[in-house]
Formats: C-alpha cells, structure tokens, sequence
C-alpha cells in the first residue's frame, strides 16, 4: 500500500474500543483518516481523537466501503457478522472478539511471539484473550530456552475486561456499600465489590468457564506447539485495571530464576520487577496504563525437577486488547501486508 490507511474502529464507545483510539493517537499511527463506528444508539456522540472530537457512526453492512484496515471489539456476534464483510470489502481486519480465534484459517497473533504468523492472513487476524496474550509474552522467552511442558495458572482479572457496564457496576456496588444500600448485580452473577468470583464466562462441560479453556486453546496456538499443557482457574476480582496471573511453570531443562530474570529482561514487551527485598513486584495499580507485561516473583517451585513460579500482570485493556490490535496492524503495515489476499 502506498497510501495511508484508512482505519474504521469498530466498537468504538466501548472500554477497549476508546482504548484503541487513544493507541492509535498515541502511537502516532500513520492513518489517512480515522472513524469510528457502534450500535445505532451511539450514532452522533463525539469521542476526543487528536485534540479534536470523532462523531461516531452506526456501523452498517456497506460501512468498510473504502476502508483498508478495521480494528474490532464490538462483541462476538457483531464480528461474526461484520468481519467477513468487511474482508470482502478488502478491507483487514484485527479482531478482538472470540469469533475466529481458533478458526485454523485465521492467524491469532502476539507480536512479540509469533508474528510470522501473520503472513497467512487471509483478511482476518485475531487478537487473543486478554489474559492468554500477558502469560504468552512472559512465557515465550522461557520456552524458547527451556522447552515448556505444563502450566498451572491462576488469574485475577480486572472488571474492565467485561467493559464499560461492568466498570459502572464495580463503582455503583462499592458506593451503594459504603452508604448501607443493598447491592443488585446485574453485568456478573454475584457482588463483585469487595468479593472475588471463580466464574469467567460461561461453564462448559468439563466443568472449566470458557474463559479458563481460551487459556488453554489459544495459547498452543500463539506458541505453535500442542504439546504445552495448560490449566487454568480464571477469577474476577475488585480491580478497574489490570490482571496479574499465579503462573507454576515446569520445563524440560532445568533454568534457574536468575537465567529467567535475565531471559525476560532481555525480552520484547516485558520489564521485570523483582527485589523482593526492596516489596518490589508487579501489581495492577502500577501496570494500569503502561505497556509493557510486568513479571516478578520468580522463584523455584521446589517441588519438582525443573519448575518456577512467576506473577505476571498487564493492563488488558492495553497490551490485553487495544495495543495488542494496533501493534499487529504495525507489523502488517511493516511487512506490506495490510491487504486482502485475492
Ligand atoms: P454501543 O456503545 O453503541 O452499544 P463494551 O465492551 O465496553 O461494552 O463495548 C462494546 C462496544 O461494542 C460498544 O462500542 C458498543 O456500541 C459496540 N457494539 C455493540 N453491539 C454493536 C453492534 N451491533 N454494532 C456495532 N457496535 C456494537
């Protein structure tokens, strides 16, 4: 492509749909104009963008007409209807739903692990789950060294996750609280202030949330390796911004905390917190806002031959979604490749 893009943010009210305007301002991403689009009901409301204000548009069957990049995160139902028209329309488009995450003809991507992956697009590309893309930036370097054989996690995930309802839901229930009022929840089945719930998403058969067994899929995946084993407890916690991970992680080949202290702070995407002496370690008030995936507490699991521990937090809003999006659209960009294959 010669031009710049023209990029179409789809879902662009919602938590992580302002997110991604905010990435692509921020990272000053080389767009020929921007637009953002939502439900019907949104159309007309202004969104700020670039010190001016966007007027968002209800988002159509013909909308993509002339766009050449869409960023989605507007729900599963509105991708499975939408992306396959806009791609037709030849227009890529990165989506942050779990439409097409494991449709083996669409690639699910991490940059910092297998963006390589990319080059088979066909016009859609997946954005992985907020809570599979912070433990896969973290356990790729280790991998690559030391030849992961299975992961326990553990996750504490921000509401923010759910959107924009769940992050009124979380204040109106710590202010209804602390007045003496009873609390209604409505976006979770339980409180959510001042309370953890072991239920991400729906449960399935094999008596996992959906959200635990995303875990699970996508991130043999992302790492193009199968043989990974992953099982996962995914909770939701009284936190706006921000998921930290318990990850128990065993390997093939011994590595000890010091060489995966240096591996990861060599790595792409990840800074290590981890002076215990100095109460240094990764928490969501400090990741809420950055980039990068926050890693600490590395120690040995001293209960088997080659295993560690580690605590992993990132704000999934950001690196768990909008900036996951725009940095994929970077690498398509990079390569020449934002464009629909024929
Ligand atoms: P709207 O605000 O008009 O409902 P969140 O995950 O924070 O709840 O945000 C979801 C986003 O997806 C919002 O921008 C929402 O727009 C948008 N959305 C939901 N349904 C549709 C739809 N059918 N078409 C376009 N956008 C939609």
């Amino acid at each position: 492509m010669s031009k710049n893009p023209r990029v179409a943010v789809v879902g662009a009210t919602g938590a992580v749909g302002r997110e991604m305007l905010k990435t692509l301002e921020e990272r000053n991403f080389p767009a020929s104009e921007v637009v953002a689009f939502a439900s019907a009901k949104s159309a007309g409301v202004k969104l700020p963008f670039m010190g001016g204000e966007l007027t968002v548009r209800e988002l159509k069957e013909d909308s993509f007409i002339g766009f050449d990049l869409a960023l989605f995160s507007a729900g599963g139902a509105t991708s499975e209807k939408f992306a396959p028209l806009a791609a037709k329309a030849g227009c890529v488009v990165v989506d942050n739903s779990s439409a097409w995450r494991m449709d083996p003809g669409t690639p699910l991507v991490v940059p910092e692990v297998n963006p390589d992956d990319l080059s088979w697009h066909k016009g859609i590309i997946a954005n992985p789950n907020c809570s599979t893309i912070q433990m896969v930036v973290a356990l790729k370097p280790l991998h690559d060294e030391a030849t992961i054989k299975r992961v326990v996690v553990s996750t504490y995930q921000a509401v923010s996750g759910t959107g924009q309802k769940a992050i009124a839901e979380l204040e109106a229930q710590v202010s209804q609280l602390f007045n003496g009022l009873e609390v209604e929840p409505k976006v979770y089945p339980h409180q959510i202030a001042f309370n953890c719930l072991p239920q991400i998403d729906v449960f399935l058969e094999n008596g996992y949330t959906k959200e635990e067994m995303k875990m699970v899929l996508e991130t043999k995946k992302i790492m193009g390796d199968d043989s990974i084993q992953v099982t996962a407890t995914t909770v939701r916690v009284p936190v706006f911004y921000g998921h930290s991970e318990s990850l128990n992680v065993e390997f093939e080949q011994d590595l000890s905390p010091d060489e995966a202290r240096m591996l990861l702070s060599r790595a792409p995407g990840v800074t290590v917190v981890d002076f215990p002496e100095k109460k240094a370690y990764p928490m969501a008030i400090d990741a809420a806002g950055q980039d990068d995936v926050f890693v600490g507490r590395i120690r040995r699991d001293e209960t088997i031959a080659h295993g560690l521990n580690l605590w992993v937090v990132a704000d999934n809003i950001r690196k768990g979604a909008a900036l996951n999006a725009v940095q994929i659209a970077e690498v398509l960009l990079k390569r020449n490749i934002l464009r629909v294959p024929k």
